[in-house]
């Protein structure tokens, strides 16, 4: 099924940066999938072209290009410019742990604002102005109110979330003076799960900072318990609540994204979530469902510069575009566990196949 020609001037070749991440490989193959053309770029930093496979296996298409490029080198992003020829840009690549950016704020500073302005670079010499953008739903920073909406102000509390706002800051700025450029920007709330296939998900590096992965490492064995930031919020059970929202439903929404990128000239500001707020120890519960025991854990003190509660007012993206996020908690641990099942080392073997 594609979506080309639904909207004639969809784009049909785009340049994906950060495409072997755990959202670009998602959106990889919802892309793939609906006939797109793609050019990927990554430095692997954080990730691993063995995906790549995966991803040309579960769709049946092959990617068009791979390039090993870091997008702060100039030279070999405009290289990339040259070779092909681009529509549309989606641009994950990015640094994304909070806490690692409170230790190197230069590094997050230089990869992901660096890094966008480079590819705004690139995109104006080689005539390509159409932009979804990876944005974050850490800009509101503590908010204290929710569900939270587009026009609710930026607080960004760690140089992670500081970066992302300054991205969008520029690409504001850029979009006025450049009425030729139009741009998405969608502000994750928390992406997790995998691909129901189970050959795609997420493997971080090292010891996971995130909740969902974590939780999938404990239940497979590889850690002993989970540790839950704090009991003492202001919630229903005393632990921390977000908004998760599946991977696919992410993927899918960067697909719509891209058949609406001409609906309106200019920036466009987005959140992508559920609407719906989950504790940790709702998260717990439902992945031990999910993998058929209970997940073992320990209240530690809170982590610091978590914020109590962050849920999407995600009504904006459905009235916009008529879609919404489809996937439950519960298809999320499914899938995650599914992945982790299959790929207990992650990507460094082969998928193993369970029934
Ligand atoms: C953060 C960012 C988000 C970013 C994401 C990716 C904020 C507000 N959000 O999400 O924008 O895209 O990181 O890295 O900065 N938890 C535990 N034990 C653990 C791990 C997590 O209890 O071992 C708790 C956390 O305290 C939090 C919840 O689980 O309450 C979710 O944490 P996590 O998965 O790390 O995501 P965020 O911090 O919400």
């Amino acid at each position: 099924m594609t979506s080309i020609g639904a909207h004639g001037s969809a784009p049909s070749t785009l340049l994906v940066t950060g495409g072997a991440g755990f959202i670009g490989s998602h959106t990889c193959v919802e892309l793939l999938g609906h006939g797109y053309e793609l050019i990927v770029v990554d430095d692997f930093s954080n990730s691993t072209p063995r995906v790549f496979t995966r991803v040309e296996r579960l769709t049946g298409r092959r990617i068009k290009a791979v390039h090993d490029v870091d997008v702060r080198d100039r030279r070999a992003l405009s290289a990339v410019f040259d070779r092909h020829s681009v529509d549309a840009v989606v641009h994950f690549a990015a640094r994304k742990a909070v806490g690692e950016s409170t230790r190197l704020p230069v590094e997050y500073y230089d990869t992901n604002v660096g890094g966008t302005t480079n590819l705004l670079r690139a995109m104006q010499q080689h005539g390509v102005h159409r932009l979804v953008f990876s944005s974050s739903c850490s800009i509101y920073g503590d908010a204290g109110r929710v569900p939270l909406d587009e026009t609710a102000p930026a607080r960004p509390a760690n140089p992670y979330a500081a970066s992302k706002w300054a991205c969008e800051q520029i690409l504001a700025d850029v979009c006025r003076r450049h009425p030729e450029f139009t741009v998405l920007s969608l502000r994750y709330f928390n992406p997790v799960g995998a691909h129901p296939s189970g050959l795609l998900g997420e493997d971080p590096r090292g010891t996971p900072d995130n909740l969902m992965p974590y939780v999938a490492q404990v239940a497979i064995g590889r850690r002993e318990r989970l540790s839950v930031f704090g009991d003492d919020y202001d919630t229903p059970d005393g632990t921390a609540i977000r908004d998760y929202l599946h991977v696919m439903d992410t993927a899918e929404a960067h697909r719509v994204a891209l058949e609406h990128l001409a609906d309106a000239p200019g920036m466009q500001v987005f959140n992508l979530g559920v609407g719906a707020g989950r504790s940790v120890l709702d998260v717990i519960a439902a992945f031990g469902d999910a993998c058929g025991r209970p997940i073992p854990y320990k209240i530690v003190p809170r982590r610091p510069g978590d914020v109590t509660e962050l849920v999407a007012d995600a009504t904006a993206v459905e009235r916009a575009w008529g879609w919404r996020a489809t996937r439950d908690l519960a298809a999320m641990c499914r899938d995650a566990w599914r992945f982790q099942q299959h790929n207990p080392h992650g990507y460094a073997a082969p998928a193993q196949q369970r029934a």
